[in-house]
């Protein structure tokens, strides 16, 4: 039964339960790509989808203590193509809380208008949320967002020369120590790069060379054609 399998919190706000992933929702009542609601022990959660979600696939999938993955509650993090805000509300559920009670920051940057105006919109639920438009490899324009270096940095931005803009961002602005997570979309290299297992394979090394590798997740079955790599700031 459903009620009764056995739950593993992953944190203050993250809740395992077998399969699912939930977090403890920051704007009660109100779901945001209409993912079930349910209430634990009188607490609202979110449903936190996998399949939609490669932070999510990443915890279920880790070899290590999941937690791991996740930024302290309460800290700064940088987060580099949001999207629509799928996994960044997630995300702020575990940093920030209601009304901001943990005293997160988000930093969620994107390339598209769209993206931009839907994180906006989140954001005005969700203080603690702060989107930018803008372009991961020119932080020129956004790096004033973050003026000290940052212990939990992420990556999804799918497009050409992924390892490259993270090794970039991760030297800029992650701090010695801090956990770093590339979500590394095989398809979106070019062609000459060879089949996916060459492009992890690829990557793997290029990573190695600059920072610790800690894990190569790979998330097929959740998102095919796609892994993520956990590094650690040397
Ligand atoms: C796979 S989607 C992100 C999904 C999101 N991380 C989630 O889990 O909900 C990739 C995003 O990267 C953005 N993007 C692509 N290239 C970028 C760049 N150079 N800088 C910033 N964002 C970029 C795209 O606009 C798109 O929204």
């Amino acid at each position: 039964m459903a009620g009764s399998r056995k739950k593993r919190p992953l944190s203050h706000s993250v809740l395992q339960e077998g399969r699912n992933l939930w977090t403890v929702n920051a704007n009660p009542g109100v779901a945001v790509r209409g993912e079930s609601l349910r209430k634990f022990r009188g607490v609202e959660h979110r449903r936190w989808d996998p399949n939609r979600s490669k932070l999510a696939a990443g915890l279920l999938r880790t070899r290590k203590d999941p937690s791991m993955l996740l930024p302290e509650e309460g800290t700064t993090v940088l987060y580099l193509g949001a999207g629509h805000g799928t996994t960044i509300s997630h995300l702020h559920d575990h940093l920030c809380g209601q009304d901001n009670e943990s005293r997160g920051r988000l930093v969620a940057v994107d390339l598209a208008p769209r993206c931009l105006r839907d994180l906006t919109y989140l954001a005005r639920q969700r203080p603690g949320l702060v989107p930018f438009l803008g372009d991961a490899r020119k932080y020129d324009t956004w790096g004033v967002l973050v003026p000290s270096k940052v212990d939990w940095l992420f990556q999804d931005v799918a497009q050409a020369g992924q390892v490259d803009i993270f090794l970039t961002a991760t030297k800029r602005f992650l701090a010695k120590g801090g956990i770093g997570l590339l979500s590394l979309k095989a398809a979106s290299e070019r062609q000459q790069d060879g089949n996916e297992s060459d492009v992890f394979a690829k990557a793997f090394d290029q990573l190695e060379e600059h920072v610790e590798v800690l894990e190569h997740i790979n998330l097929t079955g959740f998102e095919d054609q796609h892994a993520l790599f956990v590094i650690r700031m040397r």
